[in-house]
């Protein structure tokens, strides 16, 4: 009865409906998707699994912004729909979205998550059920232009003052040569989920905390999370376009696959992009840790996607399948290879084809396995709030509308309220 209205609502909200032979009804749904490669690569694994097991699967992509796929998500979940089997969804989301999840461990055995990193495993664990497995992890990394770096006599920024630095010379060099596209470095700006992971990076790598600490305590408001936010916004219309204030991962992405920015920080699906072949910087690109403030450390921000079925599927056992299939070793050593994402299962990090892909699999390691989580753990249910109010907090102080200061002090108040009523 509800299939109509809620295709209707995700084909507004998608870039596109994909899926092949429409008059014969597919066993399953499964909604991956979009950034990147990211849903090509999941037609390839789907196509894969149909072969294997004769049975047919519609693919429905989904909005870049995790933060529209959210919604998405929850408008289809709440509505106890049975129209999605399964979904891909993000490290932030098991406390929000376990109560429309089927405990995998029941479908697929108490061992389903072996193997994966047991950190991830644990995040998609609550009370007791395994509501989703492990397929791709994440982490903030800074990539830059090893030709430029070359050229203009520097090595990879170490703190956020080099990097501002070697953005602003560079960029003024490549101007003065006559590239005025030239920018000094891009980031995802919007006021949405990436920049959550964004402002988390420069508050935690300046000694600033990490919002809110694993136990509940709001720590946001002290000197070095204003500071750390005070020097981003130092860098809109300097060396970062204004249109950062609007930019995810892809327009990021863009800007310098295009050649036209020093340095920018996304995830490490943009490293197989930037080298595939068309790529204005194939070759000419170094990945390193972010760097870190005057009195913290590199911080990368740990991401991740994880499938899930949803608890009003037809086919339950049909849909874990699909998903132990898709998660499994072979699917990801070949997401790894193709697409550069992290596999979740740790004896792929020595893989020599792996490595050979990807060489900073392997030379950022502890980049990957120390990665700072956003609080979604003990903030559950609230999550969507706290990160809601601290994006805008963010997007505030980077637009100028606020000051460091002004932020953390509001943002430490309306945490508070919600806090009261949620951890
Ligand atoms: C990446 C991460 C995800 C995060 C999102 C924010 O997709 O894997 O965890 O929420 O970026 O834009």
């Amino acid at each position: 009865m509800l299939k109509k209205p809620l295709i209707t609502a995700i084909a507004l909200g998608c870039a596109a409906l994909a899926g092949t032979g429409q008059a014969q009804a597919a066993d399953l749904t499964i909604s991956c998707g979009a950034v990147g490669a990211e849903l090509t690569l999941c037609e390839e694994g789907v196509r894969a699994w149909e072969e294997r097991s004769g049975h047919r699967v519609d693919i429905v992509s989904t909005p870049n912004s995790a933060t529209e796929r959210l919604s998405l998500y929850q408008q289809i979940l709440s509505a106890n729909s049975s129209d999605i089997d399964v979904f891909q969804i993000d490290v932030i989301w098991p406390g929000l979205l376990s109560n429309h999840l089927l405990d995998l461990a029941e479908v697929l055995g108490e061992d389903a998550g072996e193997g994966h990193f047991p950190a991830i495993v644990e995040n998609n664990t609550v009370e007791g059920r395994l509501v989703a497995l492990p397929w791709f992890t994440d982490a903030g990394v800074l990539y830059y232009r090893q030709d430029l770096l070359e050229q203009y006599g520097f090595e990879a920024p170490e703190t956020w003052q080099q990097l501002t630095e070697i953005a602003r010379e560079i960029q003024e060099a490549e101007r003065a040569a006559g590239n005025e596209r030239m920018h000094g470095f891009v980031f995802q700006g919007r006021a949405y989920e990436g920049l959550t992971v964004n402002a988390l990076e420069w508050v935690a790598s300046h000694g600033g905390g990490s919002l809110v600490e694993p136990d509940g305590e709001i720590s946001i408001n002290n000197d070095r999370a204003a500071a750390a936010l005070d020097l981003a916004a130092s860098w809109i219309g300097e060396i970062a376009p204004n249109g950062v204030l609007n930019y995810t991962e892809e327009e990021a992405r863009g800007v310098f696959q295009g050649g036209n920015a020093v340095f920018m920080r996304n995830w490490p699906y943009a490293w197989a992009l930037a080298q595939s072949e068309g790529s204005a910087v194939r070759d000419k690109v170094g990945v390193s840790p972010l760097p870190a403030g005057p009195e913290g450390q590199s911080a990368a921000g740990l991401g991740g996607w994880n499938l899930a079925v949803s608890r009003y599927s037809e086919n339950p056992e049909l849909a874990a399948d699909l998903v132990a299939f898709l998660t499994g070793e072979a699917e990801q050593k070949r997401r790894a290879i193709a697409g550069a994402y992290n596999p979740t299962l740790e004896a792929l990090y020595q893989d020599d084809e792996v490595l050979e892909a990807v060489p900073f699999f392997g030379t950022l390691y502890d980049t990957f396995v120390n990665a700072v989580a956003r609080p979604s753990a003990v903030t559950g249910d609230a999550y969507g709030r706290v990160s809601n109010a601290f994006f805008s907090a963010s997007h505030d102080v980077l637009s100028g509308n606020k000051s460091g200061e002004q932020a953390v002090a509001d943002l430490e108040r309306d945490l508070s309220r919600v806090k009261r009523r949620n951890w």
